[in-house]
């Protein structure tokens, strides 16, 4: 698949924070961007509650280091009743040359669930309209 036909989802700056004792950024900080980054690509198939239902062939190609931009592209590549699943990629630019690395990749599966949690159609009607208190965010 060419990159043109992925879509922006997240762009994220690296920090100090997000990494392990050699400096590298953990893995379960670019799983849990690439989570986010496939809700956004799940939520343009509908405005309900999404859940991640399966994470699965992620590849780690290149480390991440502080300090990078990273940016997440996605592509949905399968569309069920209730569910989406979704490639994404991760690019990272590195600080000291500009170049562009792809460094990690992965399928992602979401469903989408009404706010007894169960899946519905995310062809349905728009049911994030009744977020109230606790429910929001
Ligand atoms: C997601 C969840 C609601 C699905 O419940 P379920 O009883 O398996 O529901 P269903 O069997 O009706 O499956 C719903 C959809 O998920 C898909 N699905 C279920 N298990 C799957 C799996 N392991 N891998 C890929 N897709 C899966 C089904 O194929 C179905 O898709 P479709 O309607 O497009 O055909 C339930 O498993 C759950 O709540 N999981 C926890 C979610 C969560 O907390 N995630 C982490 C934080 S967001």
């Amino acid at each position: 698949m060419a990159d043109a036909d992925y879509r922006l989802a997240l762009r994220v700056m690296t920090m100090p924070r997000d990494t392990n004792h050699s400096g590298t950024v953990f893995g379960g900080v670019i799983m849990s961007m690439i989570d986010q980054a496939a809700y956004v690509q799940a939520r343009s198939h509908g405005l309900h509650r999404w859940v991640t239902v399966a994470m699965e062939k992620i590849e780690f190609h290149a480390p991440v280091f502080t300090g990078e931009l990273v940016t997440l592209r996605t592509r949905t590549v399968r569309s069920g009743r209730t569910s989406v699943t979704v490639h994404v990629v991760v690019d990272a630019e590195r600080v000291a040359t500009g170049d562009v690395a792809r460094v990690t990749e992965a399928t992602v599966t979401m469903v989408s669930v009404d706010a007894s949690r169960r899946p519905i159609p995310f062809d349905s009607p728009v049911t994030l309209t009744d977020l109230t208190g606790s429910e929001r965010g």
